[in-house]
């Protein structure tokens, strides 16, 4: 009976040395960690980061330059304040990926689409043609923004009654709507069975990601393969997207042989990518799933936006005054949303506290990589900048917890200070990253969000519900998700004099 006892210690024994030595010989060792280190108890830090992933940022962020922060697979390391986040940014293609860090995080592979990672043709449409005809694409944008508000969110009748909206949930179908009329076109992005296959793909990228996060490596695969979602958007869209394809490829043909013009929208523009990567044409399919608003992205910030404004409704009349005097100078054309300074700063101001991640400049090292300060990052490493945390930092922003919507109209209009505008990014306000990889979708985010806000704040009031403050955005992991709480909206009453 003692015998066994004593064998049953020096196994204990035995294992907890071998994890010390396993958990001492882990490169990642010397990096100041967030909660506990050891095995199985880096498992409590992993439950602390989910739930409290704001404080767990903020105290890595005040203690250190460089830290890590557990998850349920892996650490991840997280850089603090914006010399950090530009030497994050600075390091090249060779030594670092975002596309794969993106793989890590959300599975693209599994989650997205199978093939994007490899091929981002859609990056490529965005960076490129997108970007430079949005000018171009811009009275689509609008004629499909004052189709959809009024259908999705119709007027009540009796004038002057307030109805509660479910802002997040809302949003997410309109910005749907607007972006795939840009991306598929009419009649298509008002097909009520294509406009649901994409609520529901969006969903399931972070039900999947969850899923696949708790796996371990190689179990994930297997997983990720049989999960159904991918697969069946894939397959819902093909039908819709298929025979559109055909047949700008047929027009494109014509067009090389001299028999008509060649088409000029963002499927052709996705066909062409795939003819200069030798893939077939059905890729484009793929490439527009990868192109379509993810959960955490233009439906968190307007919602972000929409609080704000129901909070503080002191900022509805200068907003209007803006947006109507430019309207009726200029129209609802690109250079008017561009002339809207107050509401370019107030999205700004939005998008600072309402980051849609915690975290941003993610990468992948691919090599061993030794940081300015000395920190060793050995390859196969996430390495993460504290966005949420540099945002709120008063090194960089006087009042920096507040919500202070003229803010960067203040800084621009006063002092002409350049790079305050919605889609500037920099070292410390990298909300839409920074540098050579930086969000080459902002430009069009950007417009197709102001030209709704401009749209919500001339035909509606809103406010929150009676006694209600500000929802409380929600985090998981660093993941900052806006609440899923109504807000008034009624018929706009008073008219700017
Ligand atoms: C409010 C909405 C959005 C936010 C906050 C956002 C944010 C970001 C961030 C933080 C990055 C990584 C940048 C870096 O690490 O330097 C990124 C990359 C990217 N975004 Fe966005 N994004 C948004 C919407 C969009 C949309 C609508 C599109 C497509 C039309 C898009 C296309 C891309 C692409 C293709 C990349 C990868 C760029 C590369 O690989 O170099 N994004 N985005
Ligand atoms: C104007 O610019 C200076 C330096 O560029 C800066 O210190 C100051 O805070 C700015 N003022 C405003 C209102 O942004
Ligand atoms: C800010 O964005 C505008 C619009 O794209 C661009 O013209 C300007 O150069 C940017 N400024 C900085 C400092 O990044």
């Amino acid at each position: 009976m003692e015998d066994k006892t004593q064998y049953i210690f020096a196994l204990l024994g035995l294992l907890a040395s071998l994890y010390f030595i396993y958990w001492k010989a882990d490169p990642l060792y010397n990096i100041p960690a967030i909660g506990p280190s050891a095995p199985i108890l880096s498992y409590l830090g992993a439950y602390r980061y989910y739930y409290h992933g704001r404080q767990v940022l903020r105290e890595g962020y005040r203690k250190y330059k460089v830290f890590r922060v557990p998850m349920l697979d892996r650490w991840v390391v997280v850089v603090s304040g914006a010399d950090m986040n530009e030497e994050l940014r600075k390091l090249p293609d060779t030594h670092v990926s975002l596309a794969q860090a993106v793989n890590e995080f959300i599975h693209s592979k599994y989650t997205v689409a199978p093939d994007i990672t490899d091929h981002p043709i859609h990056t490529a449409v965005i960076r490129g043609p997108l970007t430079r005809n949005l000018n171009l694409l811009f009275p689509d944008v609008v004629d499909e923004m004052k189709t959809a508000f009024p259908e999705v969110m119709p007027l009540p009748t009796h004038d002057g009654e307030w109805v509660a909206i479910s802002v997040r949930n809302t949003m997410a179908y309109i910005v749907s709507r607007v972006s795939n009329r840009v991306f598929v076109g009419l009649p298509l992005c008002r097909d009520p069975k294509f406009l649901d296959t994409l609520v529901e793909y969006a969903l399931s990228v972070s039900k999947a990601r969850d899923i696949l996060n708790v796996m371990p490596g190689r179990v994930r695969g297997i997983v990720g393969n049989v999960l159904p979602w991918v697969k069946r958007a894939t397959r819902h869209a093909s039908v819709c997207i298929q025979p559109m394809a055909q047949e700008r490829l047929q027009r494109l043909q014509n067009a090389g042989d001299g028999h008509g013009d060649k088409p000029h929208d963002y499927l052709t523009w996705l066909i062409e990518e795939t003819q200069k990567a030798k893939l077939s044409p059905d890729f484009v399919v793929q490439g527009i799933l990868a192109s379509n608003p993810l959960p955490f992205t233009q439906r968190a910030i307007i919602t972000h936006a929409l609080f704000n404004l129901a909070a503080h409704t002191q900022y509805m009349q200068p907003l209007r005054e803006e947006v109507e005097d430019i309207i009726k100078e200029h129209g609802w054309t690109y250079n008017a949303i561009n002339e809207m300074w107050k509401l370019d700063s107030f999205m700004r101001e939005s998008q600072r506290l309402g980051v849609n991640s915690g975290v941003s400049l993610i990468r992948k090292a691919l090599l061993d990589i030794t940081l300015s300060d000395g920190t060793y990052i050995p390859k196969g490493t996430l390495i993460v900048a504290a966005a949420f945390a540099t945002h709120t930092d008063k090194t960089y922003y006087e009042n920096a917890e507040a919500f202070v919507p003229f803010r960067f109209y203040d800084m621009r209009a006063e002092n002409g200070t350049l790079g305050m505008q919605f889609v500037n990014t920099s070292k410390d306000y990298p909300a839409f990253g920074h540098g050579k990889h930086a969000c080459p979708g902002r430009f069009f985010v950007a417009h197709e969000l102001k030209a709704m806000m401009a749209y919500i704040i001339l035909h509606y009031d809103v406010k929150l519900e009676d006694g209600a403050s500000r929802p409380e955005d929600v985090w998981v992991w660093h993941d900052i998700i806006p609440a899923n709480t109504k807000v008034l909206f009624r018929k706009r009453q008073s008219k700017v004099e």
